[in-house]
């Protein structure tokens, strides 16, 4: 990763039409919650389609700290042997989940009802991120925390020894937040109930649920209230990871804007909570198709068709669909960059405090490539040039963020000169194998000589 190597820089050049079939990589958040509810369990979890980024192999290392035995069986197939709920170890190292929010904060959840202490650290992005949004429900359990200033990382939570069980209305839109409550419900006695007020992935309730866990889902006026009924004996799995429809997002959003394109993208999930922005794209006039609509372990999942889109119109996306595109916004700007008029984006503040301020970083970006971008707390807009008038010829700082560096690539693909990226190391993250997948399809991706 490059957080601890040298800096990759990278250039996009205009690409040739864009074509054939895109395997994208498993989903991130499946992943992360296959190795942590694997080794929850007593018993062999079997994973086929695991994302191998390095935020799954942090969590997987995690996991090994905390007593379980997880195997890289070759070919995207993982074993992971648990130690059971409340079983875990105390590690007798520090915790590195390297660039992942969703790992920390999950697995800070999975040990804060056992009776064990755990320090934590990660990269620069990482430990600059805000942690006590996780570490104050945590609290209520009976854990401690103690990290830097601002709750940031590194930081050691001391596990509750007599956990109670919780009721906690998640005051962001988090999935993250609202999976870390669930996995510390699962070792306090009785029932712990998670309210959140915009309906977030629910990978973490459909998981536990399939795992053998007790746990329902009411729609209120209030929002989703999710009760888990602690100490169950979860059962190992056979889990097969769906393709990520966030690692998706790119070579959909790349087919849309270079000419001639036509991209089939195999086997996407396509959870409501996670497809909003193919909701958007289409409402922008996008030419995207859903084929071979189907279900596969509970998800629903199709084969996505992008072909290049010469109308593209510029839309207000609305608040309420921000949850279910949190991560695809960056690779939006793009696409509205290239579309007739203005894309507006209201309620979306938690871009601020991804794997880097998004915002911040796509909008300075965007403007170093001659594309006009205003931005306040909690919206930003794009003032799209249409087809062919997008200059480009900038250099943009990634921010050791994977989505930033990949979507300043998408839009070289189709600006007037070429677009480089300061570091592309970020982007092994999530999708690892996105340059030379990208390059099959016929995109020009260069690496800085020497
Ligand atoms: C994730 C939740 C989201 C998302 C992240 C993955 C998850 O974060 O941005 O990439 O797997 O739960 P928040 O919970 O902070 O919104």
């Amino acid at each position: 990763m490059s957080s601890h190597g040298a800096p990759v820089p990278m250039t996009s050049h205009a690409a040739g039409p864009l074509a054939g079939r895109a395997e994208v990589p498993g989903d991130k958040s499946i992943s992360h919650r296959s190795l942590i509810l694997g080794a929850l369990c007593v018993g062999e979890t079997r994973i086929s389609g695991l994302l191998e980024g390095q935020d799954v192999l942090d969590t997987a290392k995690a996991m090994r700290a905390f007593g379980a035995e997880v195997t890289d069986e070759g070919g995207g197939n993982w074993s992971v042997h648990g130690v059971g709920v409340g079983g875990f170890a105390e590690p007798d190292q520090v915790i590195d989940c390297g660039n992942s929010g969703t790992g920390v904060r999950l697995i800070m959840g999975a040990m804060a009802t056992s009776p064990i202490s755990a320090t934590f650290t990660g990269d620069a992005s990482l430990n600059g991120r805000p942690m006590a949004r996780v570490t104050d429900p945590l609290a209520l359990f009976g854990c401690q925390a103690v990290g830097r200033a601002g709750g940031r990382l590194p930081m050691t939570i001391v596990g509750a020894k007599d956990p109670l069980p919780v009721r906690y209305e998640v005051p962001v839109p988090s999935a993250q937040v609202k999976s870390a409550v669930l996995l510390a419900g699962l070792n306090a006695p009785g029932k712990t109930v998670v309210i959140e007020a915009e309906a977030t992935r629910d990978h973490t309730e459909r998981m536990l649920s399939g795992f053998g866990a007790e746990i329902t889902t009411e729609e209120t006026e209030d929002g989703r209230v999710i009760t888990l009924t602690g100490q169950p004996e979860l059962t190992p799995q056979r889990i097969d990871v769906p393709r990520d429809p966030s690692s998706a997002a790119f070579p959909v959003c790349a087919a849309l804007i270079v000419p001639g394109s036509d991209v089939l993208v195999p086997g996407i999930g396509l959870n409501p909570t996670r497809a909003g922005l193919y909701t958007t794209l289409r409402e922008m006039g996008a030419d995207l198709t859903y084929e071979n609509e189907r279900e596969e372990g509970g998800e629903p999942v199709a084969d996505l068709r992008a072909r290049f889109s010469p109308d593209l119109t510029g839309i207000e996306v609305p608040p309420a669909r921000a949850a279910s595109m949190i991560d695809e916004y960056p690779v939006l700007s793009v696409v509205a960059s290239f579309a007739a008029g203005q894309t507006v984006m209201h309620g979306v503040k938690e871009l601020r405090v991804k794997e880097s301020d998004r915002i911040d970083a796509m909008a300075s970006g965007l403007r170093a490539n001659g594309v006009t971008v205003e931005d306040g707390p909690d919206w930003w807009t794009v003032t799209g040039l249409g087809h062919g008038n997008v200059p480009g010829g900038a250099t943009c700082a990634s921010h050791l963020d994977h989505r930033i560096a990949m979507s300043f690539l998408i839009l070289g693909m189709a600006t007037r000169q070429p677009v480089t990226v300061d570091d592309a190391g970020p982007i092994a993250t999530s999708f690892p194998i996105f340059e030379p997948l990208m390059t099959r399809l016929g995109a020009d991706l260069r690496r800085a000589a020497g």
